[in-house]
């Protein structure tokens, strides 16, 4: 039996209802298994800007560092969306815990189960067998280069920079990953273009003979784009930066027929960090209509990843396989024959799921 601690961070939108459910997974497994989980919760985003001022409130980050692992729910707030002048704005919260946690790497999994097939709208028989990872780097890029804005406030620049030590870190990791699922790695960059990808291309090419038994592959952005909706089963790890990689799995989601469905693990240094790639989509909040799963299936990464427990994450996904399989969906998995599934909110959706595990 373990012993955790684990930092709850609902944050905002969508995020607390979700996180609600993926908190109570754990307390079954914990239940289940004999372990013993201890959990705190902390204020992140709009609602810690609302609390603090603070989109990331000291206390927060201290609690952060004191767990074992981290189960955050969403960010984001409408009010800023179209405020670009907002000086404080909530996912700064989300960009500094990544950095001050050292958390370079963010695996997104894309997991297909068969039953949402016709969720998607791509066709089957294109989807059908895909399993893909993605390495995305988590804490260089556009994302934490200088940004800068002319005194006349005419001209704007986010620089793009990487340094050869935060390129050869993910890689190791994404080759590591390579040599025990499908031994196929592609990096993805646009080093026809920019420099930072050349950097990037040069360092993967370095790594490579050190992995000869994964097979590597570079690929421009552009390309990689195309490709993964033409055919995404011809990818297995797919290694990219920041930005990239933000944009490549949002579209990746739609492989696994909604962006309810994603989960991912953010690691590096020290504590890990599992959340959905979703938002806080604030037009659904408080509506009972938020898909849990993907905060759940982020719990099962946290189990398996974080604390070496193969078979209570397995269990988790089973157990959501058979709630997808006796016809149980959320709204934005519901295909077009919503006659023969059953529409549930998140409430009975997370239920359902305890009582499958
Ligand atoms: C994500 C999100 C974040 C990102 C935002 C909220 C800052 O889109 O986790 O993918 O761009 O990294
Ligand atoms: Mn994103």
């Amino acid at each position: 039996a373990l012993k955790k601690h684990i930092l709850v961070i609902p944050g905002d939108g969508i995020g607390p209802e979700v996180t609600t459910w993926g908190k109570a997974v754990l307390e079954k497994i914990a239940e289940k298994f004999g372990h013993e989980f201890s959990y705190d919760e902390a204020l992140m985003g709009h609602a810690g800007i609302e609390a603090t001022g603070n989109p990331l409130p000291d206390e927060t980050l201290e609690k952060a560092k004191a767990s074992d692992a981290i189960l955050f729910g969403a960010i984001g707030h409408i009010k800023y969306d179209n405020d670009p002048s907002a000086k404080v704005r909530p996912e700064q919260g989300l960009l500094k815990i990544r950095k001050e946690l050292g958390l370079y790497a963010n695996l997104r999994p894309i997991m297909l189960f068969d039953e949402l097939l016709d969720a998607s709208s791509l066709k089957p028989e294109v989807l059908r067998g895909t399993d893909i990872l993605f390495f995305r780097e988590l804490t260089g890029d556009v994302y934490f280069g200088e940004k800068k804005r002319s005194e006349d406030r005419n001209t704007a620049s986010d620089l793009m920079i990487y340094h050869r030590y935060e390129v050869e870190r993910i890689a190791r990791k994404a080759y590591e990953a390579a040599q025990v699922r499908g031994k196929k790695l592609c990096s993805v960059d646009k080093a026809n273009v920019l420099e930072a990808s050349r950097l990037w291309r040069e360092v993967v090419q370095e790594l490579a003979p050190q992995y000869p038994d994964v097979e590597t592959e570079h690929m421009f952005i552009d390309n990689a784009a195309m490709q993964l909706v033409k055919n995404p089963k011809k990818f297995d790890v797919v290694l990219t930066a920041n930005l990239f990689g933000d944009i490549l799995t949002d579209e990746a989601s739609q492989i696994a027929g909604s962006m309810g469905m994603l989960a991912s693990a953010s690691i590096g240094d020290g504590t890990g960090f599992f959340e959905p790639i979703h938002g806080s989509a604030h037009d659904i909040a408080g509506q009972d209509k938020a898909n849990p799963l993907a905060s759940i299936l982020s719990v099962a990464l946290m189990l398996e990843i974080s604390f070496g427990l193969k078979e209570e994450a397995k269990q988790v996904t089973d157990a959501i396989d058979k709630v997808l399989k006796d016809g149980f969906r959320t709204g934005d998995i519901a295909d077009a024959n919503t006659d023969k599934v059953k529409i549930l909110g998140t409430k009975a959706m997370g239920q359902k799921v305890l009582e499958y595990l």
